[in-house]
């Protein structure tokens, strides 16, 4: 598996006006930190560490600044910008010098998994075609919808249909493999100006390479899409983080816990980190050393 890593922190985040007036949504706190840890940390228990972080021009400096080239964490980050909203799909052509013939994965910045992971590895070691994933939604004309026959093979995907076929909305994570640039540079802009992810989804699904795997009831898949959705996306992570103790997307933990820094690199990192229940907390983590709960 040699697949790389593209996060799309793209956007204007209109929908969260104002709170995306001062800093870029995937900035938002998320209860106790910001959103784009999240998906991050998706991609990196995925044993992904080579990450493209797309964001608009405007963006860019501040998740530069916040996440800098990714060594602290043992991965390797780079930016790039879009820089206007012309779709998920664009990111691939934004990425071609990044890929450079790689398969890829792809999360949407917004995006917020919480559960057993063994789904997305799965879907990064498979070699040839697009893996994509379906998740039970009470509203999915909100998403990418993805209906299934009676032998629950895939038969269509709309984008935002009014009417839905089903009730399995598409997540914003994407396995592709490397010949997803040259599909992307077919692609035509939909009707809203969009290089469409489900259009690159359906050129897979054409050639009967597009691979669906439901999401169970298992698992978490959050939205964060409006003012509301932010709310319990941080109170859902407060719940659990207060039941259990354990810390869901701390970066410094995940990377500690994949094997990507050692003890001393976070014992590095500790030194460096203001007194407070983040610190706290890591040297709980650096005490007990990297086996024990590794997901999410
Ligand atoms: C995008 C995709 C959609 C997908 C969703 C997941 O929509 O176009 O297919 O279901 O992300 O978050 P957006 O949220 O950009 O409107």
């Amino acid at each position: 598996m040699n697949k790389k890593a593209i996060l799309l922190a793209g956007g204007a985040g209109t929908r969260l006006y104002p709170l995306t007036q001062i800093v870029c949504k995937q900035l938002l706190p998320v209860y106790d930190k910001p959103m784009i840890c999240y998906p991050l940390a998706t991609l990196m228990l995925g044993g992904l560490r080579d990450v493209l972080i797309i964001s608009t021009p405007k963006d860019l400096p501040m998740l530069k600044d916040y996440l800098g080239d990714g060594s602290r964490l043992g991965i390797r980050v780079e930016y790039a910008a879009q820089p206007k909203p012309e779709g998920i799909a664009q990111a691939f052509l934004i990425a071609a010098d990044f890929l450079r013939g790689s398969g890829a994965s792809l999360i949407l910045g917004d995006n917020i998994f919480y559960g057993k992971l063994d789904f997305y590895r799965q879907a990064l070691a498979t070699e040839r075609g697009a893996c994509i994933f379906g998740y039970q939604v009470r509203d999915p004309q909100r998403y990418g919808v993805v209906e299934f026959d009676a032998d629950g093979r895939a038969i269509s995907l709309e984008e935002k249909p009014k009417v839905p076929k089903s009730h399995y909305a598409v997540p914003g994570l994407y396995v592709y493999d490397e010949r997803v640039v040259d599909f992307c540079r077919i692609l035509r802009p939909s009707a809203r100006g969009e290089l469409e992810i489900t259009d690159l989804n359906l050129m897979y699904l054409g050639k009967n390479e597009l691979h669906v795997k439901l999401l169970g009831r298992g698992m978490a898949w959050l939205d964060t899409g409006t003012q509301t959705s932010l709310l319990e996306a941080g109170n859902y992570i407060a719940t659990i983080e207060h039941r259990q103790g354990l810390k869901i997307a701390c970066l410094e933990e995940v990377a500690f816990r994949c094997g990507f820094i050692d003890e001393a690199a976070l014992t590095a990192i500790i030194d460096r980190l203001p007194k407070g229940e983040y610190r706290d907390y890591l040297q709980l983590v650096c005490a007990e050393g990297p086996t024990g709960a590794h997901d999410s």
